[in-house]
């Protein structure tokens, strides 16, 4: 069988969460019906110190519900250019919301509060737009998987509420900086107006990300998630894939921690400029492949042929994601699989 690195995302729910999603009770969530769906969304807001929570099909759409309670049409959101938000999401915020947004670039998309600090212009007047949210990815995907430090988010977020500048977190993999640094997720939760968490990554699901805020902006959220077609009936089935996966997959994701770190030893000891493996804090691993004589295309069409996925994402770019249906074997085979490709 392939081994599969594309992404945390490709997982099979293991028997245990698919017992969950068969012994579940359900209601209509479009009527707020459903037990499992309520249950999951105050777990999950009471888990960040948040208000209210809302069930999304997709962490995308808890981004663009979220931002367009922040931001205006015609105002301007920041964040750093690899962010999701602007370029995964396929201007999601521009197309339905009327979001302008700027981006900062930083190393691996390592937030430094000063970088969006000196960007922002808030109440800009008639001739300038004027900025009303900051965005921060945690961890950050395209940036390979980076944690955003505690210290630089605290200092973001007091000096651009200050200004009246709301904070906005794409946590689709904020389980893993939990992990990797032991923050509470409370933590987290003081520092964000909003927040969007993906249960269908490293937890496991096959379905959900939850969205976070106030009660007012959820309720607003709430309606603009049935205009755009995603207020669902009888989800508790997958709310409670998304108990399961609260219950039982976050402290195994330090396994997946691990694996991408050893990865990362292995190629960084065959090849010295792919990859530094200090650079990998979480479970994603991306790989710099531009003075291995080897596209990302090339590198990733050489591994599938040997029975590994991965993922090109740049001309040079090529990235892997651990996840909990790769174990220990798998590793080790997908380290010699790559070291062949890249010799
Ligand atoms: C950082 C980040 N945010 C949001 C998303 C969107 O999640 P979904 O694919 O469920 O829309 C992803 C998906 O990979 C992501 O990596």
């Amino acid at each position: 069988m392939a081994i599969d690195l594309r992404s945390d995302t490709v997982t099979q729910p293991s028997q245990g969460m698919r017992e969950a999603i068969a012994s579940a009770l359900v209601g209509d969530d479009v009527y707020s019906d459903d037990p499992t769906v309520n249950s999951l969304e105050e777990r999950v807001a009471a888990l960040f110190g948040m208000e209210a929570g809302l069930f999304s099909p997709t962490g995308s759409l808890a981004n663009q519900l979220l931002i367009r309670t922040l931001v205006k049409p015609g105002e301007e959101l920041l964040t750093e250019e690899r962010a999701h938000i602007v370029r995964a999401e396929l201007g999601a915020g521009a197309v339905f919301s009327g979001i302008t947004t700027r981006t900062w670039h930083s190393e691996r998309g390592l937030l430094n509060a000063d970088t969006p600090l000196a960007l922002a212009h808030e109440n800009a007047g008639p001739y300038l737009v004027s900025t009303t949210a900051i965005a921060v990815e945690n961890t950050q995907n395209f940036g390979g998987g980076t944690v955003q430090p505690l210290s630089e988010i605290e200092k973001l977020s007091t000096a651009a509420r200050a200004r009246g500048i709301s904070m906005h977190l794409d946590g689709a993999r904020i389980w893993n900086a939990h992990v990797a640094t032991g923050t509470p997720f409370a933590e987290f939760g003081k520092h964000f107006d909003t927040i969007s968490v993906c249960l269908s990554k490293g937890l496991g699901a096959p379905v959900g990300s939850i969205a976070l805020g106030s009660k007012e902006r959820i309720a607003e959220a709430r309606i603009w998630r049935k205009r755009y077609g995603g207020g669902m009936r009888q989800v508790g089935l997958l709310a409670a894939a998304g108990h399961y996966a609260l219950d039982h997959n976050i402290d195994r994701l330090a396994q997946d921690h691990a694996r991408a770190k050893k990865i990362a030893v292995a190629l960084a000891a065959h090849h010295r400029t792919i990859i530094n493996p200090a650079h990998v804090e979480t479970n994603i691993v991306g790989l710099e492949l531009s003075e291995t004589g080897i596209s990302a295309a090339d590198f990733a069409a050489r591994c599938i042929e040997q029975g590994l996925w991965v993922s090109a994402l740049g001309k040079s770019y090529a990235r892997l994601v651990t996840h909990l249906d790769f174990d220990d074997a798998q590793c080790d085979e997908a380290i010699e699989i790559m070291k062949r490709v890249l010799s």
